[in-house]
């Protein structure tokens, strides 16, 4: 399939039926590849060299495998960049394939997205073959659609500015297209600036929510946020509904936004310790509702992780160096079941769980701009892993039954290369 068209099929449909028919078929696509849920083996971790004359931006390759190599470094697969601003990254369904997002890369003209075979997943390939948007840049975060491959969050126009998209790759990893494809569809909030997208694939809806403006970080620029969470069809990759989150004017930007299992509603957090829910079979309709206050205005990020089919979350509050712990077997009433506090200064942001759902790994780097920027979150730049109890009820602070450290301390890992950002963190 030609990239940039979405549903080619239905264009060259002439009757009204033949049209309806033809997305019907496109809308199908997402359903296909079979989802691999095995043992987790591996975990990815994508960062930023810190000293450029001593190494390049890279991805780490651990094992988890319970046992005696548990937390060994297994791989660096460099990338022939510095400045990239390493972001998310996660697997699609199958295996296949690592997509990793770049924050500052189109600042640099370097590719916004970075795609990686897992063939074997133990020695990731870098892929020179993929399209990249063409509209869009500033990747932010994945979602791994059922086809096997990805929906991304583009933040940015091509240049660095709103309007950004949603594009979404096939298994193959063909750029299907970039979306909204009628901008008209921006109108109520045009600052479009899409950061955390969660999606719900026996609904057909996804949530994005705009965080903030990339290039108004830089030095010299005004830093503008962004409050607004928008509503999708996955049917036709077009906008349902446009909402402002309450509480804005102590918001620090609508960061992230997860599916609650297969309910139809989600959950959505910005930099101001509020988590939100928003229920999406509601349509338009729909109103962002606050349903869990952790009491601080300055939780600076918030990362969510669903588990348990939508009955846990974790949520990682960088402000307040803590892990959360959430019961969420009923989604407007959330309810706390632990907190994992890290020592002052660590941080804390993307946040994952492996397969089995007993371990978890926090990424505690957010972002330093350094010289160029205005954003100044470095954490401790480690990966810290979590064990939760078979239940997921709280987590395990009594026992590590593994040789090597919990923390893996990405200042001093590699002597020779200097330090490392770790940003982005994946299990396979
Ligand atoms: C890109 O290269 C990879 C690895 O060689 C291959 O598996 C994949 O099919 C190629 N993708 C495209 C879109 O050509
Ligand atoms: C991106 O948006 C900015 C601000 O509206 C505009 O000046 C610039 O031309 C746009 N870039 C592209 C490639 O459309
Ligand atoms: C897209 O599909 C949704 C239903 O999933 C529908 O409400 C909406 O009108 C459609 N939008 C367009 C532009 O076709
Ligand atoms: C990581 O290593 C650096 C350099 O050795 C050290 O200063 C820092 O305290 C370490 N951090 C942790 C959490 O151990």
């Amino acid at each position: 399939m030609r990239p940039h068209d979405t549903c080619n099929c239905a264009k060259r449909g002439s009757s009204v039926a033949l049209v309806t028919l033809a997305l019907l078929a496109c809308s199908l696509r997402f359903a296909g590849a079979a989802t691999v849920k095995t043992k987790t083996k591996y975990l990815y971790a994508w960062a930023g060299a810190q000293d450029p004359a001593l190494a390049r931006d890279s991805l780490f390759v651990f094992s988890v495998q319970p046992g005696p190599d548990f937390g060994k470094l297994l791989n660096i697969v460099e990338t022939p960049y510095n400045g990239l601003e390493p972001h998310h990254c996660r697997t699609s369904v199958t295996g296949r394939w690592l997509a990793c997002s770049c924050m500052l890369a189109v600042f640099f003209k370097l590719p916004s997205i970075i795609f990686f075979s897992l063939a074997d997943p133990a020695k990731p390939v870098m892929l020179t073959n993929v399209t990249l948007p063409i509209h869009s840049a500033v990747a932010d975060e994945f979602v791994a659609t059922p086809d096997g491959g990805f929906l991304a969050t583009m933040m940015t126009n091509a240049s660095g500015w709103a309007p950004g998209r949603v594009a979404r790759y096939d298994g193959n990893l063909n750029l299907v297209g970039e979306y909204p494809q009628d901008l008209s569809e921006l109108a109520p909030a045009p600052g479009f600036n899409p950061h955390g997208i969660g999606a719900d694939f026996k609904h057909q809806t996804m949530l994005t929510v705009d965080y903030l403006e990339p290039a108004s970080s830089l030095v010299g620029n005004t830093l503008t946020y962004r409050n607004t969470a928008r509503l999708w069809s996955l049917k036709n990759m077009s906008i349902i509904g446009t909402y402002v989150l309450p509480k804005t004017e102590k918001s620090k930007g609508a960061m992230d936004a997860v599916a609650i299992g297969e309910t139809g509603a989600y959950y959505l957090t910005g930099g101001n310790g509020y988590l939100y829910y928003l229920d999406g079979q509601k349509g338009k309709k729909a109103m962002p509702e606050i349903v869990y206050n952790s009491g601080t205005r300055d939780s600076v990020s918030c990362i969510l992780q669903p588990f348990r089919g939508g009955t846990r979350l974790l949520l990682a509050m960088f402000g307040l160096d803590r892990v959360l712990l959430m019961d969420t077997t009923n989604p407007r009433k959330p309810m706390l079941l632990d907190i994992y506090q890290f020592p002052l200064g660590t941080g804390g942001h993307v946040v994952r769980v492996s397969n089995n759902e007993k371990l978890a790994a926090v990424a505690t780097y957010f972002l330093e701009e350094g010289a160029i920027g205005q954003i100044h979150h470095p954490g401790d730049c480690t990966i810290r892993f979590l064990r939760l109890n078979a239940q997921g009820t709280r987590f395990i602070r009594d026992e590590w039954p593994y040789t090597r450290s919990p923390v893996i301390n990405f200042t001093e890992l590699f002597p020779g290369k200097g330090g490392f950002r770790t940003h982005g963190v994946a299990f396979l």
